[in-house]
């Protein structure tokens, strides 16, 4: 069993079939299911809610990794984690008490990751780290799948993981993830792996080998 995870982001799914989607890539071999919920306010883009994820529960019993690009999140948190979420990622910039989401999360029995994007730096999560189970890089600006991975970004994975030092967090790069960026980010210090249209882009047949691909490479 590889230490590396591959989490799929159902983005770049066919949305109007999201639960066999859901289904197939999970049987494809993805470790966790990585859901993007976007606002169109935090980021300029709109996917979908909690009842979205609460039907797409009924398909599969796989982790539910769930990024949340809202703002604010707090109102949302008790919904998600009803719906059936197992991690509840919040961003750093989506709102002035990261300390307070945090701990509401874990107050709801679930895992509590934060999202950092490319211009934040590694020291936001520096006095929560009591608080999280994973912190999210986000290798391009959240909104979108399909665009290219931010070189910059390795260097903040490198700080993280020094931060982290042997405290049980995970870091999860999140857009652009290839078999070509992956190994970068795994030898900074990486361990998950979010991927969209790396997974999705040549239909439900060619998943389990993207996916080999990627856990390869990482
Ligand atoms: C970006 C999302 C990512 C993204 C990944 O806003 O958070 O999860 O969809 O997609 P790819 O792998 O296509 O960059
Ligand atoms: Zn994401």
């Amino acid at each position: 069993m590889s230490l590396v995870k591959i989490a799929p982001s159902i983005l770049s799914a066919d949305f109007s079939r999201l639960g066999e989607e859901t289904r197939d890539v999970v049987d494809a071999g993805a470790d966790w299911v990585h859901l993007d919920v976007m606002d169109g306010h935090f980021v300029p883009n709109i996917t979908f809610g909690p009842d979205v994820v609460k039907k797409l529960r009924r398909w599969t019993d796989a982790f539910f990794d769930c990024h949340l690009m809202i703002s604010p999140a707090d109102p949302y948190l008790e919904a998600f984690a009803r719906a059936g979420c197992d991690r509840l990622s919040v961003h750093a910039e989506a709102g002035p008490h990261l300390d307070r989401s945090l701990q509401f999360i874990r107050s709801l029995g679930k895992q509590a990751g934060v999202a950092l994007n490319p211009s934040t730096p590694a020291s936001a999560v520096e006095y929560v780290l009591d608080r999280i189970d994973l912190v999210i890089v986000m290798t391009v600006n959240p909104g979108f799948g399909g665009q290219k991975f931010i070189p910059s970004q390795i260097d903040k994975i490198r700080q993280l993981r020094a931060m982290i030092g042997d405290r049980p967090i995970s870091i999860e790069i999140d857009g652009g993830v290839t078999p070509e960026t992956a190994p970068l980010c795994a030898a900074a210090g990486a361990d998950v792996f979010v991927a969209g249209n790396a997974v999705f882009k040549d239909g439900p047949e060619h998943y389990k080998r993207h996916i080999g691909a990627i856990r390869a490479a990482a």
